[in-house]
């Protein structure tokens, strides 16, 4: 029976658990020459722009012994009109396994429903789970634990707020967003999360969502496809900005994380981006290495 990553929630603790041990363990030995992909194929199927997804995966699949095919709606017959269920048959008869980057999450179920292969949701406009996996590892590496550690999300409820709501919810973190009203992250998720025993708070003060906190993590205003709302989201963001006086606000020891790519001088200052409690290039190095524990569980075991 094939596994999907649509949604971190797709996993249960120990699964995650697993996953992140590999992936730490992995980082250590590095590129061991161990091959547990050899001969398979993965696809890569991106409708936007990636630099750390397309990148860490194309690396990780070569690292495992496999082959990264990247391809674009455009470069195939899906961007002439050829059906989602139809493309997902076929590319299931010559990959192994596909990593999708797209706008509507139903469309990964639709392809998911036709697919006979495992699918991996390289970010939809309401999930992001391989960024929430490596942030999960990036805690466990800085802080030593998972459970009870207070994490603060500062900015727009979007894809990375969802997904980090479903990976607090599991592993027993205490969330706290911060966000404008009418921002908030989709009321769906956090019920769901609630409901299995999450300690998830939204909120709008973003000094109250920081008092405490062990992780400040934010991410851009304007996602991918939001572009027209830019200028009034920038508008409404600005009390929102992650800079020093509000990481004054956290406890000692703080560490601020960004999925990135940044806006420098929006959702974060230079000064805390480049500061000592910044981990987000650590955090960006962990795409790779949880990306290729996360293969190597869907696809040799
Ligand atoms: N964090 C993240 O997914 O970055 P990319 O958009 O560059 O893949
Ligand atoms: N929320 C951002 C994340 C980018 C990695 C977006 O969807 O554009």
């Amino acid at each position: 029976m094939k596994r999907d990553f649509l949604r971190l929630w797709d996993f249960s603790a120990t699964e995650i658990e697993e996953i992140i041990k590999r992936a730490i363990q992995m980082k250590e030995s590095g590129p061991s020459g161990e091959c547990p992909l050899i001969g398979k194929s993965v696809g890569l199927l991106f409708e936007k722009p990636s630099t750390r997804t397309r990148i860490s995966f194309e690396v990780g699949i070569y690292q495992l012994g496999a082959q990264p095919v990247y391809m674009t709606p455009q470069e195939i017959q899906i961007g002439r009109g050829e059906t989602i269920p139809d493309t997902a048959r076929v590319l299931s008869r010559y990959l192994d396994a596909v990593v999708i980057r797209t706008f509507s999450h139903e469309l990964l179920e639709e392809f998911s429903e036709y697919a006979s292969i495992p699918v991996i949701n390289g970010l939809s406009d309401t999930h992001h789970p391989c960024q929430a996996l490596a942030d999960l590892m990036t805690i466990q590496e800085k802080k030593g634990r998972l459970k009870g550690i207070r994490l603060a999300y500062v900015g727009d409820g979007n894809n990375v707020a969802n997904s980090l709501i479903e990976a607090a919810g599991r592993m027993g973190l205490i969330l706290t967003v911060a966000c404008p009203e009418g921002y908030e992250p989709a009321p769906e998720i956090v019920e769901e999360v609630r409901q299995a025993g999450g300690d998830i708070v939204i909120l709008s003060d973003p000094r109250e969502a920081c008092g405490g906190a062990d992780v400040i993590y934010t991410d851009v205003w304007v996602s991918m496809g939001e572009e027209e709302f830019g200028e009034k989201k920038r508008e409404r963001f600005r009390p929102y900005q992650v800079n020093s006086a509000l990481l004054g606000c956290a406890g000692e020891g703080v560490v601020v994380m960004h999925c990135l790519p940044a806006h420098r001088g929006e959702e974060i200052t230079d000064e805390v981006m480049d500061g000592k409690e910044s981990v987000v290039f650590d955090q960006a190095e962990n795409r790779l290495h949880s990306q290729k524990a996360l293969l190597e569980f869907l696809l040799a075991r």
